[in-house]
């Protein structure tokens, strides 16, 4: 039975950060076709072409404009944005 807990818990923090970028995924995904999309529809977004490190500075522009992204989600959002350029 010990055993049992020990393979249980031991799993769960395997398991952890191998899933985690599968979670951060969808989540930031979400959190832009929402939050992105009240001032503009997310055409504007996903038909843009930025280079890497240019997400962050539109981000930070959309975060001025009233954009509500947290510090803490940022970093997910932009990962999600350089996936779509081309
Ligand atoms: C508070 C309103 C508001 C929100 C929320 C907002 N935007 Fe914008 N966005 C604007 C306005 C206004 C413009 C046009 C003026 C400009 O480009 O600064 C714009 C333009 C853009 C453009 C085209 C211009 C460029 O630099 O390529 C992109 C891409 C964009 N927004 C992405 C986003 C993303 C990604 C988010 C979510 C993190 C977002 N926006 C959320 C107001 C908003």
């Amino acid at each position: 039975m010990k055993m049992f807990f020990v393979v249980l818990i031991s799993g769960v923090f395997l398991l952890l950060p191998a899933t985690t970028p599968l979670f951060a995924q969808p989540a930031a995904k979400s959190l832009v076709d929402k939050e992105c999309s009240k001032c503009h529809n997310t055409k504007r977004i996903y038909s843009a072409n930025k280079k890497a490190g240019e997400w962050e500075k539109t981000v930070d522009r959309m975060i001025k404009k009233g954009a509500k992204i947290k510090p803490e989600e940022k970093d997910a959002v932009m990962k999600y944005l350089n996936t779509l350029n081309k």
